[in-house]
Order: structure tokens, then sequence, then C-alpha cells
């Protein structure tokens, strides 16, 4: 007799069938992902080792992020200061305080405070300072009113659906380039609109962009 169907083709049925079924529950994920309410780790506000006020230094006294945060308009990270840079003014204010002589302490063996990270994205995402600073996107849109946090808080969920809300929109949070750290300025879609061409900006949101 010749065979039509080996005998392995019985399978088919049953291998169209998990696929189907795997193919569904892709689907499901991906879905479910897109839509679900931005997840993660809104609210997370570690203690850190050294009671350093953004409220009191950023707030109060005025200090702009950049004197800081040194490396945001030049690449992707932000970088959290040195020692060094607190000394500029601690080697003279305020000496005698028990916060204060952790960074004499700090500054005196080279050991550098043990800050703990706040916001933090997965190994496969890749995100960059310095092109968001460069298009006009205030460090308030993604970390919130930071000059009124005594401990820094994580106030937006860092999600993927966050980040592509932004990408399809971005209109609603530009501003203009001396004001990316100013804590006070509200951005108007308005005038995003026309930063938008100016700017001739385009936010990508196809998966290699962040996927790399
Ligand atoms: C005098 C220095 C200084 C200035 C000015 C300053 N920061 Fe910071 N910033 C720090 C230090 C130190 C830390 C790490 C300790 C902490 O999280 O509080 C930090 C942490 C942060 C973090 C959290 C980092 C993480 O681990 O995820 C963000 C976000 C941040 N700063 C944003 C800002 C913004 C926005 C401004 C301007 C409004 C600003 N900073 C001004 C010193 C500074
Ligand atoms: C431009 C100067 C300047 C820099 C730079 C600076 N500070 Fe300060 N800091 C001050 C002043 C001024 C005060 C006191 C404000 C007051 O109480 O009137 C202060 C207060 C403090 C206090 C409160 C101390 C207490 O017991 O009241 C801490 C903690 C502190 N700073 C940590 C830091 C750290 C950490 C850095 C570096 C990331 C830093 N400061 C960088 C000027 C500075
Ligand atoms: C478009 C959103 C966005 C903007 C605008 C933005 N940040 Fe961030 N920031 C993030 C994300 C996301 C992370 C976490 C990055 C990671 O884990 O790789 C982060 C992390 C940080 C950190 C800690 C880690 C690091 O990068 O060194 C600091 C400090 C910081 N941001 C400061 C700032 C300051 C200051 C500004 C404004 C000049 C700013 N950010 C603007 C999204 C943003
Ligand atoms: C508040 C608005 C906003 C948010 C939130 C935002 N972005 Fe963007 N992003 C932009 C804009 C505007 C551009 C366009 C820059 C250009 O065209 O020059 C951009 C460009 C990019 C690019 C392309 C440039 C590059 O670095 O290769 C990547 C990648 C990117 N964003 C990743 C992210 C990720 C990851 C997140 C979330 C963690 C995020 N963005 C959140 C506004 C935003
Ligand atoms: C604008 C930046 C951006 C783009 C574009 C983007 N992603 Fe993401 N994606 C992220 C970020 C950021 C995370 C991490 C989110 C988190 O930590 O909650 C993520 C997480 C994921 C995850 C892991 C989900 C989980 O729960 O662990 C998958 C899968 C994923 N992305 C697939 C995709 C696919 C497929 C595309 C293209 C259709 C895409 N992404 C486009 C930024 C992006």
């Amino acid at each position: 007799m010749t065979v039509i169907f080996p005998k392995w083709t019985n399978k088919i049925p049953t291998l169209v069938a998990g696929a189907a079924a795997f193919a569904g529950a892709f689907v499901t994920f991906v879905v479910w992902y897109w839509f679900s309410p931005k997840n993660t780790d809104v609210g997370y506000a570690p203690v850190q080792p050294v009671q350093y006020s953004h409220k009191l230094h950023a707030g109060v006294m005025g200090m702009d992020c950049r004197y800081c945060h040194q490396n945001v308009e030049r690449g992707p990270r932000a970088t959290i200061p040195t020692t060094e840079t607190c000394m500029n003014c601690h080697k003279t204010v305020l000496t005698d305080r028990p916060e204060i002589k952790k960074l004499h302490a700090a500054h005196t063996s080279g050991e550098p405070v043990q800050w703990v990270k706040v916001h933090m994205l997965p190994d496969y995402a890749y995100f960059d300072h310095s092109v968001h600073v460069h298009a006009g996107v205030g460090c308030a849109s993604c970390h919130g009113r930071i000059d009124q946090q005594e401990v820094v808080r994580q106030v937006e969920p860092l999600s993927m659906g966050w980040c592509l809300e932004c990408h399809r929109e971005p209109e609603n949070h530009l501003r203009p380039l001396d004001k990316v750290t100013d804590m006070n300025f509200v951005p108007d879609p308005k005038q995003g609109e026309s930063f938008l061409s100016e700017r001739n900006l385009h936010p990508p949101e196809h998966c290699s962009a962040c996927h790399r």
C-alpha cells in the first residue's frame, strides 16, 4: 500500500492546536501587557546612608540639578555625585553635624557613600538621559517634584506602557531647552507642538530602539 500521509502526520492537528494555543497565550500576554495599568515600583523610597535632602539643596537653596548630576546632558546616565562634590561646601558648612561627619569619613577613607538606587530599568531596556534632555523633556516629567522631596521617591512607573505613552504624544511634555531642570515650569501642549516640529523629534515605537 502506498503511504500518502506518513504516520507522523497524525500528530499535525495536535501540533497545530498546540501552536495556536501558544500563539493565543502570547497575544493575550502582549495585549495584557500593553493595556495593563502601570504596575511597578511607584512609591519606592529607600532609606539612604546619609540623610541628604533634595528639598533643602534643590528646593530651598535652589541648586541646579546639573551641579550634581553632571552627566545628564552628556550620556545615558545622570550619575550620582561623588563625595568630592559635597565637600565643595561641606568642607566648611555644618562640619559638626553627624550626617556631615559621615561625609568627612567617606572623604578621608576614599570609600564612596553607598547610595541606594531608587530608579532602575531592567538590563534589557535601553535608556539615555542626554537624548531626552536635549529634546526638551524636563526632569520633572519623569521624576516629579524632586525639589519637594526630603527623600527621593519614584513617582512614575517607568514601565514600557509609560515610555510609549509619551513617545506617542510627546508634545504634552516638551519645554524650552533652558527649562529642563526648572521644577516649577509646566509644559504647554500648544507650545509643545511647535517644539516637536522645530526640533524634528521622532520618539521611536519600534522594539529595537529600546531593546537592543
Ligand atoms: C547637591 C547635589 C544634588 C543636587 C543639586 C541634586 N541632586 Fe539628585 N541626588 C543627589 C544625591 C547625593 C543622590 C543619591 C541619594 C538620594 O537618592 O537621595 C541623588 C539622587 C537623585 C535621584 C534618584 C537616583 C536613583 O537612585 O534613582 C534623582 C531622580 C535625582 N537625584 C534627581 C535630581 C533632580 C531632578 C535635581 C534638580 C531638581 C537634583 N537631583 C539635584 C544629589 C543632588
Ligand atoms: C553649594 C553648597 C552645598 C553643596 C554642594 C552640598 N551642600 Fe549639603 N548643605 C549646604 C548647606 C548651606 C546646608 C545647611 C542649610 C541650613 O541648614 O541652613 C546643607 C545641609 C546639609 C545636610 C543637613 C545637615 C544637618 O544635620 O542639618 C546634609 C545631610 C547635607 N547637606 C548633605 C549633603 C550631601 C550628601 C551633599 C553632596 C551630594 C551636599 N550636602 C552638597 C550646602 C551644600
Ligand atoms: C524621559 C524620562 C526621564 C527624564 C526626562 C529624566 N530621567 Fe532620570 N531617570 C529616568 C529613568 C528611566 C531612570 C532609570 C535608568 C536606568 O535604570 O537605567 C533614571 C535615573 C536617574 C538617576 C539615577 C541613575 C543614573 O542615571 O545615574 C538620576 C540621578 C536621574 N535619573 C536624574 C535625572 C535628572 C537630573 C534629570 C533632568 C536633568 C532626569 N533624570 C531626567 C528617566 C528620566
Ligand atoms: C515624557 C516623554 C518621554 C518619556 C516618558 C520617555 N521618552 Fe524616550 N523619547 C522622548 C522624546 C521626545 C524622544 C525623541 C528624541 C529625538 O527624536 O531626538 C525620545 C527618544 C527615545 C529614544 C531614541 C533615542 C535613543 O536614545 O536612541 C529611546 C531609545 C527612548 N526614547 C527610550 C525611552 C525609554 C526606554 C523610556 C521609558 C523608560 C522613555 N524613552 C520614556 C520622550 C520620552
Ligand atoms: C520606548 C521604549 C520601548 C519600546 C519602543 C518597546 N519597549 Fe518593551 N520594554 C520597555 C521597558 C522600559 C521595559 C521594562 C518595563 C518594566 O520594567 O516594567 C520593557 C519590557 C518589555 C518586555 C518584558 C515584559 C515583562 O513583563 O517583563 C517585553 C516582552 C517587551 N518589552 C517587548 C517589547 C516589544 C515586542 C516591543 C515592540 C513592539 C517593545 N517591547 C517596544 C521599553 C520599550
